[in-house]
């Protein structure tokens, strides 16, 4: 027995060591030199892009669980169901009060008459469904007028067989005919990821309702009515160096007047105008007809979520043209002045002192201190002499006011062709900050333009490559996967954006958030359902550059050639001198795994352990779910480093982050 376990023992140490010197003999040679410090590495390198689409803030990162909470969708009982014993003409109307409140107009009046349980109750049905946990508080507000007294609303959250599943009683107060507002919280004693708000009337009364709102207890640093803190935390998690938002194509609307206001975003909720979410009709395969856009995230919260998770914001303003794929709408030129000012109250809102018009509105919304803005987009997806000459106009008058405020200007759509060279060529003459790339292509692509800022001009316009996604099918086909071939084509070309950190200095993945149950557009970076997220594998790619991000690009090479698709491999290597450590990436796309041997010059001592995060599966097409989140998810392993070498073996399909201390 003990002579067949050493034959064992003996077999295994044989084989890892037979193993060991076959990495060793076949392993190919990578240099580093780590002394030769190259391009730095913007603390905005790495971002986020934040769009209200695939139900991404309402339905999605803002809590509210009310869909059509004020009435005003296109169908003003859109989302409510009325349920009444007996039907009684003008038991719940729809009123409109446009002339003394444009921004929100409609609100409900209810009479009550004799009303006990099943009398008379409305229903709501929440985005897909409400996510409700088991003991959590849940919020609920209403704003109200109580015109005749004597009526009790009970509140209600059903499951998804109609049982209660947790309960509330408002009593209204006497309110004259001012609109008065009243919370009541109740907690929930089971989980339901569907869940529906009843609301039922008991007694004799009249009482018009407006804002009927409920919000989960548990929201992002318990803000009332705030952020669903697990898509907050998934963000925090990335250490973004910036936030782009609020678009995208909603930036610019359908039509001019349903483009993004930033000014229509702030202030009391209750007074921000809603509007039709453009991707309410964007895609006739993926219609939404209950897509709106509320702007509980305002721009008051974007400014608040880049600081809370430590990114610098970068708004997107609407440059005086809509959408040029919709209508191409365009602001005639001497009628421009109310878009640029926007942009400039925009900087005061953001930065000046409390004692400015903007300032005073930013401190009263709780934020006396300044946002730091020092970068806003003119512009998302425009392009054509039309544009150019908005942006001289938007130009001048920003930088007259903030010489050192930078600007983001778009190169349009695509990454090439003739549109884009022209924009490109434009845009440089009249000397860019920083140009928006935008690039939804094909994997192959991503792998074959790994150069493409080998040869881009230096110290001139930075590059911002604001919208990218390698698409497994084709762009806006609802078959695009967020599989693992996708994310390393893009991690692949990431090498190349690292690399040329003297040139781009931003970069963000799109779109950022999608509901399982409420998408338009796929792919994207972060899934959720009522409850739930996950990240998917280029979500990994994301964080992994991000958190690993370094300072200073350092020569990483092959045969003296940059490691940009040799054998499907794809590699950079940069230092970080805030921790002292050497960091390299390695991407390898091909089915073969690869012995190499990284050779580190230029540094006096190594420590003898480095870590290897290794993003990896069998199968390049596989992905994450809700119910398989982790499928493919970075796993963290030891490497030895001996005569400042570090050798193994490279996985098939992976991507691999070697971090080792210099000393
Ligand atoms: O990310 C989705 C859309 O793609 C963005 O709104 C737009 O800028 C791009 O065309």
């Amino acid at each position: 027995m003990k002579i067949k376990r050493s034959i064992v023992i003996f077999l295994i140490v044989f084989q890892i060591a037979a193993s060991n010197i076959a990495v060793a003999q076949s392993a190919k040679t990578y240099t580093i030199k780590a002394n030769e410090l190259k391009a730095e590495i913007q603390p905005t390198m790495w971002g986020v892009f934040f769009e209200d689409i695939n139900m991404g803030a309402d339905g999605g990162i803002y809590a509210e669980l009310i869909k059509n909470r004020s009435f005003e969708f296109a169908s003003p009982l859109m989302g409510w169901t009325i349920k009444r014993k007996q039907f009684i003409e003008g038991d719940v109307q729809v009123l409109n009060r446009k002339d003394v409140n444009s921004a929100n107009p409609r609100y409900i009046q209810v009479t009550a008459t004799n009303a006990v349980k099943g009398s008379l109750s409305l229903t709501n049905e929440g985005f897909r469904g409400m996510g409700i946990k088991n003991g959590l508080r849940y919020d609920f507000s209403v704003m109200y007028r109580l015109k005749s007294p004597g009526v009790k609303l009970h509140l209600e959250l059903l499951n998804s067989k109609g049982e209660i599943i947790g309960e509330g009683l408002l009593s209204p107060e006497t309110t004259g005919n001012d609109w008065k507002k009243q919370s009541v919280s109740f907690n929930a004693i089971a989980a339901e990821p569907k869940a529906k708000f009843n609301i039922w009337f008991e007694g004799n009364g009249v009482i018009d309702l407006d804002m009927i709102s409920l919000f989960p207890g548990d929201t992002w640093k318990n803000r009332p009515r705030g952020f669903r803190a697990d898509m907050v935390q998934m963000l925090a998690d990335m250490k973004p160096g910036f936030i782009r938002f609020p678009g995208g194509c909603i930036v610019e609307g359908r039509e001019l007047a349903t483009r993004y206001q930033w000014k229509k975003t702030i202030g009391p909720i209750e007074d921000r105008q809603l509007i039709i979410n453009r991707w309410n009709t964007e895609f006739a395969h993926r219609p939404t007809p209950d897509y709106f856009q509320t702007f509980g995230l305002g721009f008051f919260e974007y400014f608040q979520l880049a600081e809370d998770i430590g990114a610098a914001p970068l708004p997107i303003l609407n440059c005086g043209m809509a959408c040029q794929f919709n209508t191409a709408e365009f602001a005639s030129l001497d009628e421009i002045d109310p878009y640029v000012q926007d942009a400039l109250d925009l900087i005061e809102f953001a930065n000046a002192g409390v004692n400015t018009k903007w300032g005073k509105v930013r401190a009263e919304m709780g934020h006396p201190k300044s946002f730091n803005l020092t970068m806003m987009g003119v512009g998302n997806e425009n392009w054509g002499p039309q544009y150019v000459e908005r942006l001289k106009i938007f130009t001048k008058a920003i930088k007259d006011k903030y010489p050192d405020f930078k600007l983001v200007y778009s190169s349009g759509t695509d990454p090439d062709g003739e549109r884009f060279d022209d924009l490109n060529s434009e845009l440089r003459k009249i000397n860019a900050d920083i140009i928006d790339e935008h690039y939804y292509r094909r994997p192959e692509w991503f792998m074959q333009n790994v150069s493409r800022y080998d040869n881009y001009p230096r110290n001139t316009s930075k590059i911002f490559a604001g919208e990218y996604a390698a698409q497994s099918d084709k762009t806006v086909s609802p078959n695009n996967k967020n599989n693992l071939l996708t994310a390393l084509s893009e991690a692949a070309f990431m090498t190349g954006l690292e690399r040329n950190a003297d040139v781009v200095s931003m970069a963000s993945y799109a779109p950022l958030f999608a509901h399982v149950d409420g998408w338009q557009w796929t792919p994207d970076l972060i899934w959720v359902d009522n409850l739930r997220t996950y990240g998917t594998p280029n979500y990994y790619v994301q964080k992994l550059y991000s958190v690993y991000k370094g300072t200073n690009v350092v020569p990483f090479l092959s045969n003296n050639q940059p490691v940009a698709g040799q054998d499907g491999t794809f590699g950079t290597a940069c230092i970080d001198k805030k921790t002292n450590e050497l960091i390299v990436k390695f991407v390898n796309t091909s089915d073969k795994k690869q012995d190499v041997n990284f050779k580190i010059a230029g540094v006096k001592k190594l420590q003898p352990k480095g870590t290897l995060t290794v993003l990896t599966s069998d199968k390049p097409d596989q992905v994450n779910s809700i119910d398989e989140p982790m499928a493919i998810s970075p796993k963290d392993q030891e490497v030895d480093v001996k005569n400042k070498e570090i050798k193994f073996s490279v996985k098939p399909y992976s991507f691999n982050v070697i971090r080792v201390k210099m000393l």
